[in-house]
Parts: structure tokens; C-alpha cells; sequence
């Protein structure tokens, strides 16, 4: 078990082209971090600096509060599992998962003991004599799991794990790693592109862009309160409304105008005026999830909070099952809200919406950062 502490942290790659630009991230003993972004934003290579299979170009990274710049990937004692699982093809599934333990002189009746646990613990007893070839993929990535945990190393290090499985597959997974977490309480670092996977599993999540930590906390905090339109826009799905618009004054408070195609108003914000006078008058981008903007009839009721009317003209919908999502035109682009399916939207009809605004939050569309 151990912290982890990655320290302003730069990585140059030989052919001179800069992928991490000071990456700072803290996690305590046990915790699950989780690193996402897009393609390229240098995950996979902030993994392997972890791992020591890459150099650190400038800054330190930390396990245990002893610093592992220069400790080969052999003495971190961490156990990595990539995305290509990089099982052995001629060796069985017992060999692959021992295969480890076989290298460090772990005695043979230990080997066993280990193997068994292992294998009982992800449920692949019955397929250790088995080769890889004749595995499905799921079963793999099980086995490719088993030989780090075999390890019982002081962190695991995961490389997009379930991104090969199919979609159902890959939320039983999901799950099943969770629960080994909670059972084991190994620290583990977690790298995806999927923002369901991060919100899940996370204790921690770091959402990169090009080589920058964009945001680093827990997930509700990232959820609620993401510090840019790039995180914003990133975590959850459907992703969260961006409406576009003046910020006025309105009588002792302010508002931002909507034009909704069909009526023309300002929805009532709850921001202090004060923190954004420097904005009135100007345009904003809104942040507004879709869960906040539904109908009379929605289960969510106001999250006891005052809801405000429009009227919108519906362009789309989509039944989910548990609520339909309606699509329409607010100041020239399309959001989106999750209502009753009993409300019944019909496409190119009228449709009263009502805003709860008491999570939205306010960005600033020059600098892209949030203001309020
Ligand atoms: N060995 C290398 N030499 C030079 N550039 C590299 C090397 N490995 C990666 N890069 C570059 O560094 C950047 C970050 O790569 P990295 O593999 O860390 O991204 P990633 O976030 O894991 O992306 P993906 O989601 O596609 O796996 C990319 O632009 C990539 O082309
Ligand atoms: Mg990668």
C-alpha cells in the first residue's frame, strides 16, 4: 500500500516534442485515482513514468513519500496491466498469472496458493490450463488482472483495461474492478478516455488536456463545479448544456437572456452580483446540466429548488426508458433536458421547460474559465 505524489512533473519525449507541461497530482494510501482525457493528452505516458519505464524529464513523482525518479521499475514494487494485456500466448493461464512469482523464486506450494486465490478471486478457476488463444476477451483481461494481482504489489497501474471488451462486458468489468478495490484497498492508478468509467470508479479523478491536469478532485466536486468549458463539457453525458447569452440585470439580481425561437426572456440566475459585475452586460457561456432542465412531471421535483418556466419548440427526442431526452433550440443552439417519458414530447411542438438553476454555473468564453 502507498501515497502517491506526482510533483510538477514535465516529460519530453528524445524527438523534442513537450507531453506533460507540470503535472501535479497527490493521492493518499489506497485511494483510486483516475486519469482521462482525450487521445494524446499523455496519459499512457504519465503511467509509465509511474511504472519507470519512462524517464521523468523534470520534477519528482513520490510512492510512499520516497522519491522513484531514478528506482528502476523493478524496485517500485507496482504491477501494471496494459491495454494489450501482453499475456504470453505459449503459456497457460496458471503460467501466465505465476509467471511473476516463477521470476522472483517464489516457492512452488506459495505459487499455487497465490494462483488459486487469485484465480478464485476473479473466477477463472476453470480456465488455468487453458492458453490465451482459446480465451474470450474478457477473459483475458481477467487473467491479464490476475498476474498483477498475483504481485500483491504497493499500487496497480491500469492502461485503458476494458477498452477492448464490448460494451457489456465492460460494465461488468467496471464493477468487478471496483469490488476488488474495496476488497484488496491497493492503491491504483486508473487510465481511460471514458468519462463513465472515471466517474465510477474514481476516488480521484485528473482530467488532462495536451499535457496539462485541467482539473484534479473527487468526482461529484468535478461534476458540479468543473473549473473550465474543457471538463465541463467532458464529464457526463449527455454532456452539459452551454448556453450562450448576455448576463443581465434584473431587478436586485441577475439573469441571462434566452431566446428560445418560440418567446424571448431571462432565465434568473442565482449568482451574487456582485462576484460578477465585471460580466453584466457581456456574454457568458451558462453551464446547465440536463438533469436541471425537465418537466412538471419529473421525478427530480425542483430538488427542492425554485423552478423556472420557458417554453421551448421541441426539435428532437430521445427515450432513454427511465426519461426521455428532449432536444431544442435556446439562443441559437441546441440543449438538451431529461424529462418524464409520461410527459409525452412530441417533436416540432411546443413544450414548456422548467430550469433549475441552482447548480449552474457560469464560464467566461474568452478565457474559458469558469467565473461562477
Ligand atoms: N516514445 C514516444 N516518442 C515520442 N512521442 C511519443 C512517444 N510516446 C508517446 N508520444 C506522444 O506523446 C503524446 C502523448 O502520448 P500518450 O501515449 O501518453 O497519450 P494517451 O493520453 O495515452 O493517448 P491514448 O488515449 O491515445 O492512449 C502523443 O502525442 C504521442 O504521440
Ligand atoms: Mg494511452
Amino acid at each position: 500500500m502507498a501515497s502517491l505524489s506526482i510533483r510538477d512533473v514535465y516529460k519530453t519525449y528524445p524527438n523534442g516534442v513537450p507531453v506533460l507541461k507540470g503535472v501535479n497530482i497527490d493521492i493518499e494510501d489506497g485511494q483510486f485515482l483516475i486519469l482521462v482525457g482525450g487521445s494524446g493528452c499523455g496519459k499512457s505516458t504519465l503511467l509509465n513514468m509511474i511504472a519507470g519505464l519512462e524517464t521523468v524529464t523534470k520534477g519528482e513523482i513520490a510512492i510512499d513519500g520516497k522519491v522513484v525518479n531514478n528506482l528502476s521499475p523493478k524496485d517500485r514494487d507496482i504491477a501494471m496491466v496494459f491495454q494489450s494485456y501482453a499475456l504470453y500466448p505459449s503459456m497457460t493461464v496458471r503460467e501466465n498469472i505465476s509467471f511473476g512469482l516463477n521470476i522472483r523464486k517464489v516457492p512452488k506450494n506459495e505459487q499455487t496458493e497465490i494462483v488459486g486465490r487469485v484465480s478464485k478471486l476473479l473466477q477463472i478457476e476453470h480456465l488455468l490450463d487453458r492458453k490465451p488463444g482459446q480465451l474470450s476477451g474478457g477473459q483475458r483481461q481477467r487473467v491479464a488482472m490476475g498476474r498483477a494481482l498475483a504481485r500483491d504489489p504497493v499500487m496497480f497501474l491500469f492502461d485503458e483495461p476494458l477498452s477492448n471488451l464490448d460494451a457489456k462486458l465492460r460494465i461488468e468489468m467496471r464493477s468487478e474492478i471496483k469490488l476488488l478495490h474495496q476488497r484488496v484497498g491497493t492503491t491504483i492508478v486508473y487510465v481511460t478516455h471514458d468519462q463513465i468509467e472515471a466517474m465510477t470508479l474514481g476516488d480521484r479523478i485528473a482530467v488532462m488536456k495536451d499535457g496539462i491536469v485541467q482539473q484534479f478532485g473527487a468526482p461529484q466536486e468535478i461534476y458540479d463545479s468543473p473549473s473550465n468549458l474543457f471538463v465541463a463539457g467532458f464529464i457526463g453525458a449527455p454532456p452539459m448544456n452551454f448556453i450562450e447569452g448576455k448576463l443581465v440585470e434584473q431587478g436586485s439580481g441577475i439573469g441571462i437572456e434566452l431566446d428560445t425561437g418560440i418567446a424571448r426572456s431571462v432565465l434568473n440566475l442565482p449568482f451574487e452580483a456582485n462576484k460578477v459585475r465585471g460580466h453584466i452586460g457581456q456574454e457568458v457561456v451558462l453551464g446547465l446540466r440536463p438533469e436541471r432542465i425537465t418537466d412538471a412531471r419529473s421525478s427530480h421535483d425542483g430538488h427542492g429548488h425554485e423552478l423556472q418556466r420557458h417554453a421551448v419548440k421541441v426539435d428532437v427526442i430521445e427515450p432513454t426508458g427511465p426519461d426521455t431526452l428532449v432536444f431544442a433550440q435556446v439562443n441559437g443552439k441546441r440543449i438538451v433536458s431529461r424529462v418524464h417519458p409520461g410527459a409525452n414530447p412530441q417533436p416540432l411542438n411546443n413544450m414548456d421547460l422548467l430550469f433549475d438553476v441552482s447548480k449552474a454555473v457560469l464560464f467566461d468564453p474568452k478565457t474559458e474559465e469558469r467565473v461562477a
